[in-house]
């Protein structure tokens, strides 16, 4: 059994590509791990706690959004990171991703980290208690309490909570601790996942390739995270990470704010920014450049750079670049996309007219 390397080097693997199909049609044009949360895209939180925690060489998975992905993040220099980028052709699961990366790990240890993570308290303990460890471990899980395991890859504890079983969507959970997307490993993941066969969906799965070092007498350790965590690929999901990331921003008042408008609470105008005439209630933010006229901007709302909100009123949403907004009373736990035009016609014929992309959902409130 190998036994602890101590102080050594560790990276990062960061998983970027995949489908995003919960969360379309905004993943139709843009990268699931590059929606924004509080206006900065979700996977720029995953990157900040990775620096934090000492890591500084990361392989970044990219799959058909690579282009964009990559323009974003550069060489990773703005995060005090050096990013190399790993190219999949297809999304064939999270151990593919590790073997494709293979040459970028070589025989260091690493944390994985699936990109549309949120995880509240950062990674640094977690990535420390790997570092730290003497007892032979070779793979560190992080694990969660949720009420509905089944939706979940899902984990049986012996009681010193060492891995016995890692099960995939159970429709009998044999725990209420669900796998969080960030996983830590030494090198012999590398057998493993060359030593498995695609599931169901045709996919290498991670969970086949621990249960594979555990079948082989490889000890696997968990430990819990304390605080919030969740998966932000689903539109329910989103608008929470959002809620919890506004709360986070530090108020700052960069644009103009004229003297017939009101900010309460916890919010940030960002530089260029216009408030006309409106009530902006934080936690929320303005993106820069945006214009907010004879508005009502609620709690937990994040408007993108560049939008347009007049005559509206607008609450718990996510209202992304350069959309806008007019005559609607009013918006409430919604996701508009890029460039999306909402808003009301005063011309006849009176009935609504809607252009709408794929998969896209619009609900009218029933008066
Ligand atoms: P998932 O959320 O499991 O998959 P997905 O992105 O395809 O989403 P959906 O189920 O809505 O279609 O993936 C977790 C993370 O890992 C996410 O950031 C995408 C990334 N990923 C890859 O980079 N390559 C892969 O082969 C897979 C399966 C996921």
């Amino acid at each position: 059994m190998d036994v602890s390397t101590e102080g050594s080097k560790i990276k990062a693997l960061v998983l970027a590509g995949g489908t995003g199909s919960r969360l379309r049609p905004i993943t139709y044009t843009s990268a699931k791990q590059l929606v924004p949360i509080a206006n900065k895209p979700i996977l720029f939180y995953g990157l900040e706690s990775i620096a934090n925690s000492g890591v500084t060489e990361v392989g970044v998975i990219v799959g058909d959004t690579r282009a964009e992905v990559m323009e974003a993040l550069g060489d990773g220099s703005r995060f005090g990171l050096k990013i190399t980028y790993i190219p999949q052709d297809k999304p064939l699961g999270l151990a593919h991703c590790v073997v494709i990366a293979q040459d970028f790990l070589g025989d260091d240890d690493f944390v994985m980290y699936l990109g549309d993570n949120f995880i509240l308290s950062g990674i640094d303990d977690f990535v420390q208690a790997f570092r730290d460890r003497t007892d032979g471990t070779c793979a560190q899980i992080l694990l969660a309490r949720v009420p509905d395991p089944q939706r979940f890859g899902v984990a049986e504890l012996d009681e010193f909570g060492r891995v016995l079983r890692l099960v995939e969507k159970p429709p009998v959970p044999p725990s209420d601790l669900a796998l969080v997307g960030v996983y830590l490993f030494d090198k012999s993941i590398h057998d493993a996942v060359r030593s498995i066969y695609p599931s169901a969906r045709n996919e290498l799965e991670i969970t086949d390739a621990i249960d594979y070092l555990i079948t082989q007498g490889r000890r696997v350790e968990s430990r819990i995270v304390e605080g919030y965590w969740k998966d932000l690929g689903e539109p329910e999901a989103l608008l929470e990470g959002n809620r919890l990331a506004l709360e986070m921003i530090a108020p700052m008042i960069s644009g103009t704010v004229d003297s017939s408008s009101r900010i309460e609470g916890r919010v940030v105008i960002e530089l260029g920014a216009q408030v006309r005439s409106s009530l902006v209630r934080g936690p929320a933010i303005i993106g820069a450049g945006a214009v907010i006229e004879e508005s009502f901007v609620g709690p937990y709302t994040a408007i993108g750079q560049g939008c347009v909100i007049t005559r509206s009123e607008v609450e718990n949403s996510i209202i992304l670049n350069e959309s806008r907004v007019s005559d609607i009373v009013r918006m409430e736990g919604s996701i508009i996309g890029k460039r999306a035009v909402v808003g009301q016609r005063r011309s006849l014929p009176s009935a609504s007219r809607l252009v709408i992309g794929d998969n896209s959902t619009v609900e009218f409130h029933r008066g």
